[in-house]
């Protein structure tokens, strides 16, 4: 197939595009490098550097290049950045992202894969979290996403577009070219790897008093590349029906004070850490039920393993020391 990755010089966009071109895809990186590196768009690709914003040269990339599904990643995606500023987020994941819907229509391509969040979900009373659960945003991250979603169901009904819609819980680790290099990086796994490389002083525990085993809170980490083939699975079967998916490993998720004891056995680092507050709006536990994906989609977690996990990870950071500047 003929794909857009918008957003593909980002993290999972990049791995997303390396996995389809390893499954002979034709691949069209739509980034405005924004957040994401040029050095991340993976080789084999055409790279078009543009916002989404930018219609005309939407269109134009559609039909110069014949495309035939797109998987839309670009995003702006700091939770606490998109409270203290909901217009850029609004702007961002949901006017722009109605741009590239439009675009679509008018250049007849109807096939689209979404990247959703945990985060449409809120603080859910139960877990794990099936696709059923209903969606409470609290922070403007999630509402757009969700508002995105909302927006791709009614296209369908009036246009016959064609969603997957996919709910990432924790994206970690990496592939041998593609990983982390995010600025500022808010995910525990990287931050936890760069207290072992000596490049933070410490790794801070929001909160050791949950109802939780040790205290800390507890989560769902999905490796990369499990998440990447999640998104071809889904493009594949959107000849048949629009759907919204769950993607963690499920289980009993691992806690931060886990992650960290992973990290210092993988590493054989130090790793100081130091106990502050609990944040507001974090839940004590998120954990995904996949049960859906991976009954009507055959999806399976292949590296659902912590260690695996963290040491693809561990690999990645020590052949790029400064990301993807080195
Ligand atoms: N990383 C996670 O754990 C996680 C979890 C849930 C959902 N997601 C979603 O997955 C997607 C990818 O996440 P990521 O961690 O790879 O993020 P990322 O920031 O690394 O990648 C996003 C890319 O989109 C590009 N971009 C942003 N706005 C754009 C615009 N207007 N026009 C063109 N390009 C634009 C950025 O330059 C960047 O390369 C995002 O939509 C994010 O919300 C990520």
């Amino acid at each position: 197939m003929r794909v857009l990755v918008t957003g593909g010089a980002g993290y999972i966009g990049s791995v997303v595009t390396e996995q389809l071109i390893g499954d002979g895809h034709t691949v069209v990186v739509y980034d405005n490098l924004a957040k994401g590196h040029a050095q991340a768009v993976v080789y084999g690709a055409e790279f078009v550097e543009g916002d989404l914003a930018e219609g005309d040269k939407l269109n134009n990339t559609l039909a110069e290049h014949r495309i035939e599904a797109v998987i839309h990643m670009a995003a702006s995606s700091l939770v606490g950045e998109s409270v203290s500023e909901p217009a850029k987020y609004y702007n961002n994941n949901v006017v722009t992202g109605l741009v590239l819907l439009n675009a679509m229509l008018a250049c007849e391509v109807k096939k689209i894969v979404f990247s959703s969040t945990a985060a449409v979900y809120g603080e859910p009373e139960e877990q794990p979290i099936s696709e059923s659960a209903p969606t409470n945003p609290t922070n403007t991250y999630g509402e757009t996403k969700l508002a995105f979603e909302r927006a791709m169901h009614w296209y369908e009904g009036a246009h016959g577009l064609r969603y997957a819609s996919l709910r990432y819980f924790n994206a970690a680790g990496a592939t041998e070219k593609c990983g982390e290099d995010h600025d500022p990086e808010t995910h525990l796994i990287p931050i936890t790897l760069q207290a072992a490389a000596g490049k933070r002083a410490h790794v801070e525990i929001y909160g050791e008093d949950y109802p939780t085993s040790d205290g800390t809170c507890i989560r769902d980490y999905i490796h990369v590349v499990d998440l990447a083939r999640a998104h071809i699975l889904a493009l594949d079967a959107l000849s048949e029906r629009s759907a919204v998916y769950n993607l963690g490993c499920g289980g009993d998720g691992y806690s931060v004070r886990e992650v960290i004891e992973t990290a210092r056995r993988v590493t054989g680092r130090e790793i100081p850490v130091r106990v502050g507050p609990r944040r507001p709006g974090d839940p004590a536990v998120l954990i995904a039920s996949s049960d859906r994906i991976k009954r009507e989609l055959g999806w399976a977690p292949e590296f659902q393993d912590l260690e695996l996990i963290v040491e693809s990870a561990w690999n990645w950071m020590q052949a790029h020391p400064d990301g993807y500047q080195s």
